[in-house]
């Protein structure tokens, strides 16, 4: 962690879609002092820099520079996006060769640095690379975090502020699991305005098979975007911020993450989407949503496609 009294360093590494967006979110939202901007590609981040810091006359002053690993050393937080994007078609877990021989090339130097932070992983498969990061780099567990389902449960709630016509505030409603094909929704701990979604649904007519069409879709999002527009960045970079922010302002908040469980829905040693505690100690507590039988039974089949592909992977 830095000397300075206060002053919150973030070292963003991989400045693709998703990395700029999180440092254009940061010149908005100013969570940090000092953000610095790590990739291969050296015109893009100098580039990105540049045009970034012309953002704070605007906003506040926040210093925003291109480097290298070593600035790492003191850094509070390392956001890790690098890694090659999804194509249209893809799998998230097709990815991990390819991106988890990326990720080995950016913990060593990090680690090197004498970084004693916190990672937030958000390059795919994320649950994969997350726990990946957590091994490779030899942190405590808490002082590792996934982006996990924080994307897929916006997605589930802006799903059903729509459906219902609800304010998207009083949504209270988390996809667990694998960020993925094996993700899942808790219907059972759902609430809108404090009343059971199951409740809500039924008295506005929504049979299960609606609100299952409605889960898929929110599954396969990201893959419609792509379809679309060749990616997606601005959930995700913000999700990122968010939890950035819960690190670095103590804000004792719980957030959906990837998160690694230890004995939580009877699961261990991996990373998987639950809502977690978040404060500047990284995860302070990882929470269990109260599930029915057959969710339960859903988060052990997300569990055993991701321990299959990290068996594959880590091994
Ligand atoms: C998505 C990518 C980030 O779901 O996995 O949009």
């Amino acid at each position: 962690m830095t000397n300075q009294v206060n002053h919150h360093k973030v070292v963003l590494v991989g400045d693709g879609s998703v990395g700029s967006s999180y440092a254009f979110a940061m010149m908005q939202q100013q969570v940090a002092d000092e953000l610095v901007i790590v990739d291969i590609a050296q015109d893009h981040i100098q580039g990105d820099a540049l045009d970034l810091e012309d953002v704070q006359p605007l906003t506040a002053p926040l210093d925003v520079h291109a480097g290298t690993y070593a600035d790492a050393s003191d850094a509070d937080l390392v956001i890790l996006t690098a890694g090659v994007p999804r194509k249209p078609g893809e799998s998230r877990l097709d990815l991990v060769n390819k991106n988890l021989k990326i990720l080995q090339s950016i913990i060593k130097p990090v680690m090197d640095s004498g970084f004693d932070g916190i990672f937030i992983v958000a390059a795919n498969p994320v649950d994969v690379l997350t726990a990946a990061t957590q091994k490779l780099s030899g942190l405590p567990r808490n002082r590792v975090i996934g982006s996990g389902t924080s994307l897929d449960t916006s997605r589930w709630q802006v799903a059903l502020a729509k459906k219902f016509n609800a304010d998207l505030r009083t949504v209270n409603a988390f996809i667990l699991g694998e960020h993925g094909d094996s993700e899942f929704a808790a219907y059972e701990a759902a609430t809108i305005a404090g009343k059971p979604l199951l409740t809500v649904a039924k008295e506005a007519g929504v049979t299960q098979a609606e609100l299952d069409d409605m889960e898929q879709a929110t599954r396969v999002k990201g893959g419609s975007i792509i379809k679309l527009k060749g990616a997606t960045f601005y959930g995700v970079a913000t999700s990122l911020m968010r939890l950035s922010r819960a690190v670095l302002h103590n804000e004792n908040v719980v957030l959906p993450i990837g998160a690694p469980v230890d004995g939580q829905y009877g699961l261990h040693d991996m990373y998987i989407g639950t809502p977690a505690l978040i404060n500047a100690t990284g995860v302070a507590e990882v929470l269990e949503v109260p599930l029915s039988a057959a969710e339960q039974a859903k988060m052990v089949k997300s569990a055993d496609a991701l321990q299959a592909v990290l068996n594959d992977a880590l091994n």
